[in-house]
């Protein structure tokens, strides 16, 4: 098991991860309210609470991240939960784990939350850092608040379960740390890959500790994402936002942002800010995570105005322009202004 403990402004966040890590449970006091996926036996977490005033079991994926849904899911916390209610651990993938920070974050004006991701796109990403994001009126993550986690428990027993879909799609963020922030993580990526996709107990911790500390560094710097540095992390995401709002929703967080990275990637070199030699580095690493690097390669239609509409609309815009995160090398990056025109012309040549 590793532990890194971040320090933030007015939280430390503790992350364990590795087999076993669940038993840090057992340290935890006060009263428990557990949101689990309805896709995952929460037994287990509870008989190491020892004060659980409710179990909650939630409908997971996009569409249960709308906010009508979320309220549905605060009243219940609110009926059943204890007046002495002082934490709420949120079990799932990332999905759940927006919903439950969210909750947590606006019930009683906080409740101490921690979180145990289930898929490896939450262990390597969603469970920490903070932000969370509900869906409203069809836009992705339009609603939100910042809310650091007490603890993230990466209990890597959970991806036994695992679809080797979600795997990839968690691999996909993993990617995109290697590429912008970690050239080693890039190396170990290329040289272990039939170890990471076989899920080999020590490579997938070493992925997962190291996607961790590569986002809490940059979160500790730039918690409140207002420093300009931060942006890093959403490499691929303004493009993918729009591919899965063209999709209604269909095609996965991570598929759409393994083309985002692509498309904006090319973007880049059009603004003569990108080597070739590092775009073919990051299709080649998408393809040996067997990532989609393409739209074609879906298989699913996108409705043009959809997407479109979700990326005039995204929430980093400001005075008609958003601040893109490039690749400039491989584990180096800067931010660069880019006018929404100018990301409609790209993204509309990524979807044709
Ligand atoms: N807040 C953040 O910082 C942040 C960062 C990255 C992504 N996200 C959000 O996370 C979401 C994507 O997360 P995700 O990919 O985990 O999706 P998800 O929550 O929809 O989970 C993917 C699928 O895996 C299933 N599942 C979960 N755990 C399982 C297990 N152990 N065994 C078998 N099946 C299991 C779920 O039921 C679901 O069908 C998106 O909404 C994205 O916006 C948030």
């Amino acid at each position: 098991m590793r532990i890194y403990i971040s320090k933030l402004c007015n939280t430390e966040t503790k992350i364990a991860i590795g087999k076993g890590s669940l038993d840090i449970l057992e340290e935890i006091e006060g009263e428990a309210t557990i949101i689990h996926s309805k896709k995952i036996d929460p037994s287990g977490i509870a008989e190491k609470l020892d004060n659980i005033t409710s179990i909650i079991g939630i409908e997971d994926g996009e569409k249960a991240k709308d906010v009508e849904k979320v309220l549905e899911i605060i009243r219940l916390i609110h009926r059943t939960a204890s007046p002495d209610l002082e934490w709420i651990v949120a079990v799932g993938g990332g999905t759940v784990l927006d919903i439950a920070g969210f909750a947590a974050s606006i019930y009683r004006r906080g409740v101490k939350l921690i979180n145990v991701p289930t898929t490896l796109l939450g262990m390597v990403d969603a469970a920490m850092g903070g932000k969370n994001g509900v869906n409203f009126d069809g836009i992705k993550n339009v609603l939100g608040t910042f809310y650091q986690p007490n603890l993230v428990i990466s209990e890597t027993s959970f991806l036994a379960t695992l679809p080797l879909e979600e795997i990839l799609n968690g691999l996909a963020e993993v990617i995109k740390y290697c590429i912008t922030l970690d050239q080693e993580l890039c190396v170990l990526l290329e040289s272990k890959d039939k170890e990471i996709l076989s899920l080999d107990e020590n490579k997938i911790e070493e992925i997962i500790y190291r996607s961790a500390v590569n986002k809490m560094k940059i979160v500790e710097i730039d918690e409140r994402d207002n420093k300009g540095i931060r942006i890093v992390l959403n490499y691929g995401h303004t493009i993918g936002h729009a591919i899965e709002a063209g999709s209604g929703f269909k095609v996965s967080h991570g598929r759409a942002i393994s083309i985002g990275m692509v498309c904006e990637a090319l973007l880049a070199k059009k603004m003569g800010m990108i080597a070739e030699e590092v775009i073919e580095y990051l299709i080649s690493m998408l393809k040996t995570y067997r990532l989609p690097t393409s739209v074609r390669e879906l298989g699913v239609d996108i409705d043009m105005k959809k997407a479109i509409e979700a990326l005039r609309r995204d929430k980093k815009r400001r005075r008609g322009s958003i601040r893109l995160p490039f690749p400039i090398g491989i584990g180096t990056w800067r931010g660069v202004e880019v006018e929404v025109e100018d990301l409609e012309v790209c993204l509309k040549s990524c979807l044709e």
